[in-house]
């Protein structure tokens, strides 16, 4: 599927119990970090759904630290529609919004830095985001041992 002909539409309370599940199957898998369903309410606005015949079959998240920082979280795509051009149509939509938001710099914490590379990211050290660090993987259960990859965007 070209990303242009995906669907992507901004979440709504409907969509929650699918995002929760899709969430749940891959933070068991250790792919994602687990979020509560009281986060994920709390973040609907930042999330981007594709949803096709009902189905709910890709979701990801644009969330700000700061006005001129934001981050792709919660980039899932159903296991049996990968690589079919779901994650892509997401961050392109994710970038898009951001640019739209004067946003300069698109970071993410992820295990498929591949994946961001074929999206124009760079991989970096973490440590150039202190804000996420100290804002929320300061609370993350793998914080003294994370082996999550920094990319980032420059808009
Ligand atoms: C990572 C993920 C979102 C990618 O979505 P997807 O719909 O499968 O990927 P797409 O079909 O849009 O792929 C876009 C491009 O990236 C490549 N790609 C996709 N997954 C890749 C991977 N794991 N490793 C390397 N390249 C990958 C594709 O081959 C394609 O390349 P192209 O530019 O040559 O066409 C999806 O695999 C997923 O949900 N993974 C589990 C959750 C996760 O790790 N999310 C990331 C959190 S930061």
């Amino acid at each position: 599927m070209s990303h242009t002909t995906v669907p992507v539409r901004k979440a709504v309370a409907s969509d929650i119990p699918a995002i929760q599940s899709l969430l749940n199957h891959y933070a068991a898998m250790g792919d994602l970090l687990p979020r509560t369903r009281a986060d994920i309410e709390n973040n609907l606005a930042h999330f981007h759904v594709v949803e096709i015949d009902g189905e709910l079959l890709a979701c990801g998240s644009l969330e700000h630290f700061t006005e001129e920082l934001a981050e792709v979280r919660s980039l899932m795509v159903r296991t049996d529609i990968k690589r079919s051009g779901l994650g892509r149509a997401i961050v392109q939509e994710l970038i898009h919004l951001a640019r739209s938001r004067q946003v300069k710099r698109l970071m993410a914490l992820t295990y498929v830095p591949d994946f961001f590379h074929r999206m124009g990211f760079k991989t970096v050290n973490k440590e150039i985001f202190p804000e996420k660090i100290w804002g929320i993987c300061v609370n993350c259960y793998k914080f003294h041992n994370c082996d999550e990859i920094a990319v980032l965007m420059e808009l």
